[in-house]
């Protein structure tokens, strides 16, 4: 049975006589969809215990309206957590995690955090990430911590705050679940109209001809985002960033000699959609 708990102190109580065994962590903000649960099935299936976190971390957001529409669905959560195999939900209060006084922040040098999504939504997202992540892992203390390939940005930035701060955990980045036609799964997908979830078959299908086009044995950075700017440009699209980057230093590569991430932002309507695919050269 699935158990809630709002504390630290609880957390911790909860944890303590399980941790003879393996325990896998999953940090969420919550609105779980089949990505979050692809993570909580990963999580079970490698430990003994399956820890999850549902916290809408307001440090990570640079807008306030998008902390303000940010889905809030415990309850449907909770009985999704149940049904993939989660053993214990923390769910902390806003002042759980950042009681008055707070004064601390993790802080990922800018080489990693002001490219890409830090450049179009400023350092101090991923100075959220990083220091609530710490947090929650310092909290659960799990032998494996499970992310998302869909936000690989995020996972380096995490890759190297655990190296850095030395937290004992093993992080584990899971493949991107998709829609049948491709969208990559996001909470923020509800927000898009009919006619723009639509349109938004284009992101995926632009990554696709950029892969497409790679497997032709194309591994000029140009050719390879142009393909995916033509492919959204059809779709009447306009990129933030197309970026073929180092999947390690996240710096810009010019051609493709070793495994790279091909990861583009592209706003549909109201909200930001991001994606990304990895080219591996054979
Ligand atoms: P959230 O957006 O809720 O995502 C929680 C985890 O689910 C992240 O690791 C994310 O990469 C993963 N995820 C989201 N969509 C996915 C998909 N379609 N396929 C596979 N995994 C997917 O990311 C966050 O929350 C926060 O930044 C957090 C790490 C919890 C810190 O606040």
């Amino acid at each position: 049975t699935l158990r809630i708990v709002r504390s630290v102190a609880e957390l911790r109580a909860a944890l303590s006589p399980l941790r003879a065994g393996r325990i896998g962590f999953v940090p969420t903000m919550g609105a779980l969809h089949e990505g979050h649960l692809s993570l909580l099935r990963a999580a079970g299936a490698e430990n003994d215990t399956v820890v999850l976190s549902i916290f809408v971390n307001p440090t990570q957001f640079t807008q306030a309206t998008d902390l303000e529409m940010y889905p809030r669905t415990e309850q449907d959560d909770v009985a999704l957590a149940a049904g993939a195999g989660a053993h214990l939900v923390f769910a902390p209060s806003v002042d759980e995690m950042y009681p008055t006084g707070f004064a601390t922040t993790v802080s990922v040098d800018a080489a990693i955090t002001e490219t890409l999504e830090g450049a179009v939504r400023g350092r101090a997202h991923f100075d959220g990430v990083a220091t609530v992540v710490a947090k929650l892992l310092l909290a659960v203390l799990p032998d494996r911590a499970y992310f998302g390939a869909k936000d690989a940005q995020q996972v380096v930035v995490v890759r190297r705050m655990v190296a850095d701060l030395g937290i004992p955990v093993e992080i584990i980045q899971r493949p991107t679940s998709r829609e049948d036609d491709g969208l990559a799964r996001s909470s923020r997908n509800t927000r898009l109209s009919p006619e723009e979830r639509e349109i938004a078959t284009a992101v995926p299908r632009a990554l696709r001809a950029a892969q497409d086009a790679f497997a032709t044995g194309i591994r000029d950075a140009a050719a390879l985002t142009g393909a995916v700017h033509d492919a959204l440009d059809v779709a009447g699209l306009t990129p933030e960033y197309i970026a073929l980057v180092d999947p390690d230093s996240l710096e810009p590569v010019a051609s493709v000699a070793r495994p790279a991430l091909l990861a583009v932002a592209v706003p549909v309507g109201s909200v930001r959609l991001i994606d990304n695919v990895f080219l591996t050269p054979g």
